[in-house]
């Protein structure tokens, strides 16, 4: 089974995709992580990463990147939008999803066009959104927690920025796949968010399989 779970940042959807991977037995593969690893290394290399040359040569990061703590970062998130945008990037970086989730027994990817470009097949798809205000106050709190010197008011004008970004771009720009169950978790904790995601993928198993919820997964 192939689950996409697409959305805005901050929206809960990686925390939803883990709990979704661990409760089904399945790999998952956070796609956000791997522009941001362009991103980041775009950077390192001191490019500018609204060129796409730069942001395309970025996309040969080694491996050992992905383990960098400083891809979480806001900074670099909002690199990885930037580089985001050039169709090369996201062509280089193309294959690696797509096999991830052609893997035999499936898979669950999150990110912002798993159901609609890079596994536009998959049996199940979630759109997680949420309010700009419930995100930027997660972000916040989050923040606040690690230490950090930050105003509200920035995060919220920074991911509405990214947002903003990420709709426009011309190619796979963040849109809900017509066949995708929209997930609102902007007035639901943590565990509500799980609980609510694992009975739509029952559901929807259940739809594609004619078979009754009772008796799926
Ligand atoms: O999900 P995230 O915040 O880690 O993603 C960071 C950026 O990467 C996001 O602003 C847009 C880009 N991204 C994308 O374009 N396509 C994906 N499948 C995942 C992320």
């Amino acid at each position: 089974m192939i689950v996409a779970v697409d959305g805005t940042t901050a929206s809960g959807k990686g925390t939803i995709a883990k709990a979704l991977a661990a409760r089904f037995s399945l790999p998952h593969l956070d796609t956000g992580l791997l522009y941001r690893a362009v991103g980041r290394q775009c950077w390192l290399d001191g490019g500018d990463p609204d060129d796409p040359v730069a942001a395309l040569a970025a996309c040969a990061f080694p491996e050992g990147l992905l383990a960098d703590p400083e891809l979480r970062s806001e900074e670099t998130g909002g690199l990885a939008s930037r580089v985001s945008v050039h169709p090369t990037v996201r062509r280089a970086l193309f294959e690696r999803q797509r096999a991830f989730a052609l893997q035999p027994g499936g898979a669950v990817l999150d990110g912002r066009d798993i159901g609609t470009v890079i596994a536009p097949e998959a049996e199940v798809k979630l759109f997680v959104i949420a309010s700009v205000e419930a995100r930027a106050r997660r972000r916040f709190l989050e923040m606040q927690a690690q230490g950090r010197e930050v105003s509200l008011e920035d995060i919220a004008t920074d991911l509405a920025a990214r947002d903003e970004r990420d709709r426009n771009r011309k190619d796979a720009p963040l849109v809900a796949a017509d066949d995708a169950v929209v997930l609102d978790t902007s007035e639901l904790g943590r565990e509500e968010a799980i609980a609510e995601a694992i009975g739509l993928v029952k559901r929807r198993y259940a739809q594609t399989h004619g078979i009754p919820a009772s008796k799926g997964i």
